[in-house]
């Protein structure tokens, strides 16, 4: 039975509620002699900050860099909202995507049919729902020099954040999108602002060149980032793969996990390259929603999204396509069954707590294993 390093970081908020659902799941994996999941646990966010003063320590980053796949919770609270800017909870999983390489994010938007009424948008725009949007990760507005406030001579204060692409940086999430696409319904949809910014016409450019000379067979269009989010919510599933850079895709991808029903619904995976020698890629794992610190502690978190995470790992990083796709159907089947977390439950009903839906899913993968 192959064995994997998993590192967990379930960090702040909800994040060590739903962490301990795939603490579940590892375990039958394991049972089930699939595969033997050796997991590492550490702190990152405000409890880091709390227990070493920075939101991730160099020993959890070495420990990061050895697993063979990192598993993250979420972070942040208002308990931090004080503390200097450089250790902001944040800032952990800033400096996992840079250090690790991690340039790819992949989010897929699908929109289970027992869901579509919990869309804000209605039944027949979401239902069947199945998009990805490839955010470029390392890259743009987040990590780009200078990055400053400075006190002008005549008092006043002048922000600075830097948008900065290089042409490598653009090749090599186009082709992951490009990739992707071959896999799915052959489409690419390019979002960037290349009306306004000199990113969005290097942007546009490269991906324009890459689709030319390495993948005239897939289906390309160039979206400005602004109507992209419009049509999101017009017509959702016009579009196949949206890739983008780093902000845009942070905001786009906001958008469209609620056309899903639910923020606490939506996994992702932050990818590196491949290493040529071993064919390994450094990846971590996490869901879209955040730490939600109004309901932090009292296990009414909805676990789907970090349990959806788990499936991605089983995909990307250990090549387990058929358990991932088995864990997905437990997904779809428990909420098939009506079992539903506040978030997504319709007004009126009873609505479970984080616990009862990981048990839900260990029981239903029992039931399609046996
Ligand atoms: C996300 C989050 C992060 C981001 C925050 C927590 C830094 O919103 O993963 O989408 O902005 O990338
Ligand atoms: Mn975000």
């Amino acid at each position: 039975m192959a064995s994997y390093n998993l590192l967990l970081l379930p960090g702040d908020g909800i994040g060590p509620e739903v962490m301990a659902e795939v603490e579940k799941l590892v375990g039958w994996y394991g049972r089930r002699g699939i595969a033997r999941f050796e997991t590492e646990k550490d702190l990152v966010g405000g409890s880091a900050y709390d227990a070493h003063g920075k939101a991730i320590s160099d020993a959890a980053m070495a420990r990061a860099q050895a697993a063979d796949a990192v598993l993250f919770g979420a972070v942040g609270g208002p308990k931090w909202d004080k503390v200097p800017y450089e250790h902001r909870p944040e800032a952990g999983l800033l400096r996992l995507r840079k250090e690790l390489g991690l340039f790819a994010n992949l989010r897929p938007a699908i929109c289970y049919p027992a869901l579509a009424d919990a869309s804000s948008l209605k039944r027949e725009l979401v239902e069947g729902l199945d998009i990805i949007i490839v955010r470029e990760l390392t890259g743009g507005v987040y990590f780009g020099e200078p990055k400053e406030i400075v006190t002008l001579e005549n008092g006043e204060k002048r922000a600075v954040d830097t948008q900065l692409y290089t042409t490598h940086e653009i090749e090599r999430i186009a082709r992951v999108a490009f990739e992707l696409a071959r896999k799915r319904r052959n489409k690419v949809s390019s979002a960037e602002k290349r009306n306004v910014m000199k990113t969005g016409v290097l942007w546009n450019e490269v991906v324009t060149r890459v689709h030319g000379a390495e993948y005239a067979d897939v289906e390309l269009e160039h979206v400005l980032a602004d109507n992209c989010g419009m049509q999101l919510v017009r017509n959702p599933k016009q579009y196949d793969v949206i890739v983008t850079d780093n902000l845009f895709g942070d905001i786009l991808s906001d958008v469209a996990a609620m056309l899903t029903g639910s923020l606490g619904m939506l996994p992702s995976a932050s990818l590196g390259a491949e290493d040529p020698a071993t064919g390994k890629r450094k990846a971590l794992y996490e869901p879209v929603h955040g730490s939600a610190p109004d309901i932090a502690g009292k296990g009414l978190a909805n676990p789907i999204a970090m349990i959806g995470s788990f499936a991605m790992a089983l995909r990307y990083s250990f090549g387990l396509v058929a358990e991932a796709d088995m864990l997905e159907k437990a997904i779809a089947n428990v909420l098939a069954s009506g079992l539903r977390t506040k978030d997504i439950a319709a007004a009126g009903t009873n609505a479970v707590g984080t616990r009862e839906i990981g048990d839900a899913v260990v029981a239903e993968l029992d039931r399609l294993a046996a």
